[in-house]
């Protein structure tokens, strides 16, 4: 690690600093609303849970998935805690990836853990390739997670977003985010500040 001083001085940049959001969502509520666009009798995009030969065809195939991100989506393969799902598009072709978590969630890229209670999910490492941006791919991933998290009893869905984030923050608001507690990383300590919300 490095030294306290260099640390406290880089408090001072304005890069230090990252204003995060924790959001909810109904997962019900979503429900209601009806079946997510394009999911028809097998036709339009598909979520699949990853395995080792789609893993592979996406990596021999996506130039945007790294050899790092490859690594853990195989280490998620059968995994109990976390689902990693790849995102199909209509024609066939990998468009991305995205997850749903149980129980508890460490993110080591935001130095920030997770702790959820019963009937809570997390909708966390969500890509959709360059390639495949702006067609309404993460839309269809998100509300797709909230029928496959209900399937398995979930009734809350969470979300830690970047508040700069705004193609993300747009996409969660299709299924009703509502904001339950805001985050400061203080990137020099690797620490993250949480802040509830006050009730009105
Ligand atoms: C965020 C991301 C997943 C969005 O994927 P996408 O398939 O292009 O999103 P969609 O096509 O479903 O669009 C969803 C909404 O985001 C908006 N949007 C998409 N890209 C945007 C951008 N660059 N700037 C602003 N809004 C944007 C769309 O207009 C749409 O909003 P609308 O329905 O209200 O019009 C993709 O940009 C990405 O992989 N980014 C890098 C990784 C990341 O940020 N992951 C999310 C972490 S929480």
């Amino acid at each position: 690690m490095q030294p306290l001083l260099p640390r406290l001085r880089a408090l001072r940049r304005p890069g230090s600093y990252w204003h995060l959001h924790r959001y909810v969502l109904d997962l019900d509520a979503d429900a209601a609303a009806g079946p997510p666009p394009g999911v028809t009798a097998g036709a339009g995009p598909a979520l699949v849970p990853v395995n080792q030969a789609d893993l592979d065809e996406m990596r021999a195939t996506c130039p945007d998935l790294t050899d790092r991100k490859y690594d853990q989506l195989r280490e998620r393969i059968g995994a109990a805690d976390i689902t990693a799902y790849l995102i199909r598009d209509a024609d066939g072709s990998w468009a991305g990836y995205c997850h749903l978590a149980y129980r508890r969630f460490v993110d080591h890229y935001l130095s920030h853990v997770v702790r959820l209670r019963r009937h809570e999910v997390l909708f966390v490492d969500d890509q959709v390739f360059p390639s495949h941006r702006r067609r309404g791919l993460h839309v269809y991933s998100i509300r797709r997670r909230c029928e496959l998290a209900r399937e398995r009893g979930m009734r809350t869905g969470v979300v830690v977003i970047n508040d700069r984030n705004a193609a993300s923050i747009a996409s969660y608001r299709h299924v009703g985010i509502r904001p339950a507690r805001r985050l400061v990383l203080v990137r020099p300590f690797r620490v993250m500040i949480q802040i509830p919300r006050r009730r009105r």
